[in-house]
């Protein structure tokens, strides 16, 4: 097997507030090779949270979209913690891991593929250490429009009935299933596609097993010790 890749989701979310510098500072320390964030766009500015609301990670209320830059930077986002802005999360990361932004709020992919080019014209980053993903294609077709050195990965929920070919038509450069449904056709298809298959989100031992042994290049993790520990005493 070559090196199954570890994607901190949400940072370590396992072991600090999801979503926060803290939890890529943490993720980074537990040996990621990527930290995956989520992001939505309020006034122009790209944030790090991962629900359209603010009741579960944040001492906030209502919708993130609905609410004044202000407002959302004031609030607790666990321990002290900000929700984050994304060049902030590419600060801290500061080139130790690859950085995944995952697009969750509408209007996405055109301030986060102006944010990268920037971090790839002035602080010498390379395309390749981001991959953008999200579960709207429509979205993530438009940032390999808008630049198409960027590596896309197609999120799905659910197992399509041609397996990985909306990734492939979408030129992306992996596809993100469910560690609930995937199968060994699935993993085979997107492979013959030229297509990496990293699995969401994968926090027991056994689920990581069944997902190696049927081939996959990375899994997401809330638990990265699962991922680095692997093959210590096991078959
Ligand atoms: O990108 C993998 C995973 O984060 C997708 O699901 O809901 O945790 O963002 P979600
Ligand atoms: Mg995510």
């Amino acid at each position: 097997m070559s090196q199954l890749l570890c994607f901190e989701h949400r940072g370590a979310a396992g072991h600090a507030p999801e979503n926060t510098l803290a939890a890529v500072e943490k993720a980074i320390s537990l040996g990621a090779d990527w930290v995956e964030v989520d992001v939505y766009a309020v006034e122009g500015e790209l944030l790090v949270i991962h629900d359209d609301r603010l009741e579960r990670t944040t001492n906030g209320v209502g919708y993130v979209a609905e609410q004044s830059l202000e407002y959302l930077r004031s609030l607790d986002a666990g321990n002290g913690e900000k929700i984050p802005f994304l060049w902030e999360v590419f600060e801290q990361v500061n080139r130790r891991t690859g950085v995944n932004v995952e697009l969750k709020g509408p209007g996405t992919a055109a301030p986060v593929a102006l944010l990268i080019d920037r971090w790839v014209k002035e602080r010498g980053w390379r395309y390749e250490e981001f991959l953008v993903s999200s579960f709207d294609h429509h979205e993530l077709r438009a940032i390999k429009h808008l630049q198409p050195k960027l590596r896309t990965g197609a999120l799905i929920l659910a197992l399509p009935l041609e397996y990985a070919r909306f990734a492939e038509a979408l030129n992306a450069y992996s596809v993100h299933p469910g560690v609930e449904f995937l199968d060994r056709a699935f993993v085979e298809d997107a492979h013959r596609r030229g297509l990496k298959v990293f699995v969401y989100t994968v926090n027991r031992r056994q689920d990581l097993a069944r997902v190696i042994a049927l081939g996959v290049d990375g899994v997401f993790t809330d638990y990265p010790e699962i991922v680095t520990s692997w093959g210590i005493g096991e078959g």
